[in-house]
């Protein structure tokens, strides 16, 4: 017996979750390709993480809930939230999971304005859900009808949305709670670098999830640190499917701190926003179509009558600087998506595309 066929199909079928490129470091790699804080997290956090290390205890299973994180979390994100509605992931995409778990059964539909965090529709398939994507609006606005139509038991909004770093109007999401018969959630992976945000709707929408991670702003991708928040019951329900200690000890302890250390994240984001707004300028001068973006990365067309963006990619990578492509998609052939780096990563960038359009 092949134990091949053993695989459950709807495994063997998919072809899996392929995630941005992680090299390995060298000196002079400019990594601008999966949406990390091109900073490491404040050194306030940095000399807590060290002092609190020694009375860690390692030989111990950590709190299965992180309750001190889920307290920590209320305290510093208000709106009223209790420890109760927080439930804490191994990641942002850990609680995903468990969203897929705890309300997909086989043969139901998932949705998504696209594009979007393509993870949704592996966890779908996995789930042996059916996926289902409808186009973004032209203006970027909801297209609230056409979700409401697929009859999807979960939608997922991203905000600012992922590639684009486009955002959509807080109302537009309130009217898709209102109106859809399942959850809405609301991915907020980038929405420290944003204007606004939607913790506020959960009061109003009982069928509102809101995800947050700690990988973009909060510098700690290596961690995996997520923050999921909802009314008290469904948190109880989702408590049931995730592994029994999903975070573990040292990253519960960094949560704590890097809450602990809210504000001194702020002086990084204000940075980030600065450099994505000079880099936005600079590539749109130098013949790039960039749509203005709140998140920590922005998609750029490369110029027209220019080799395509496969071609840009590949020079890129020659000369150390990763940025990402989404060949496959065709709403975003000839888009990068490139991540806001240091300034100095950005002059580099910059200069690196000039030697290229001169070449
Ligand atoms: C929209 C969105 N959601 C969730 C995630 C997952 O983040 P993590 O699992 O690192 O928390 C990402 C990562 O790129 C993302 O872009």
């Amino acid at each position: 017996m092949d134990p091949m066929s053993l695989v459950r199909a709807s495994v063997a079928e998919m072809s899996g979750y392929v995630p941005g490129e992680q090299p390995v470091p060298r000196p002079g790699l400019i990594k601008l390709n999966t949406n990390e804080n091109p900073w490491e997290p404040p050194s306030r956090v940095i000399q807590a993480l060290t002092v609190e290390l020694g009375p860690l205890s390692l030989r111990r299973y950590p709190d299965p809930g992180a309750r001190l994180v889920r307290e920590l979390a209320c305290r510093v994100y208000g709106h009223g939230l209790i420890a109760e509605q927080v439930i804490v992931g191994n990641g942002s995409d850990d609680l995903l999971t468990m969203i897929m778990r705890t309300f997909v059964d086989p043969g139901d539909r998932v949705a998504a304005p696209s594009p979007t965090y393509t993870l949704y529709e592996a966890l779908t398939r996995l789930q042996g859900g059916c996926y289902r994507e409808v186009p973004w609006r032209e203006d970027g606005c909801l297209p609230v009808e056409e979700l409401v139509r697929i009859g999807a038991k979960v939608v997922f909004v991203v905000r600012p949305n992922a590639p684009t770093g486009h955002v959509v109007a807080l109302e537009e999401v309130s009217r898709l709670c209102q109106t859809v018969q399942g959850m809405v959630v609301l991915d907020e992976a980038y929405v420290d670098f944003a204007d606004d945000h939607g913790l506020g709707l959960l009061s109003r929408h009982p069928n509102l999830m809101v995800i947050r991670t700690f990988s973009k702003s909060m510098a700690m991708a290596g961690l995996r640190i997520g923050l999921g928040f909802m009314e008290p019951r469904l948190a109880m329900e989702l408590h049931k499917v995730r592994d029994s200690y999903n975070i573990n000890a040292f990253s519960q302890m960094a949560a704590r701190i890097a809450l602990e250390c809210h504000e001194d994240y702020r002086p990084l984001w204000q940075e980030i926003r600065q450099q994505r707004q000079r880099l936005t300028l600079e590539l749109r001068r130098r013949g790039f179509a960039v749509a203005d973006s709140q998140a920590n990365f922005i998609l750029a067309q490369v110029p027209d009558r220019q080799p395509d963006a496969g071609w840009w990619l590949e020079q890129l990578k020659d000369r150390g600087i990763f940025v990402r492509y989404f060949a496959k998609d065709p709403r975003l052939v000839n888009k990068l998506r490139i991540t806001i780096g240091r300034k100095e990563e950005l002059d580099r960038f910059l200069a690196v595309i000039d030697d290229l359009i001169r070449s």
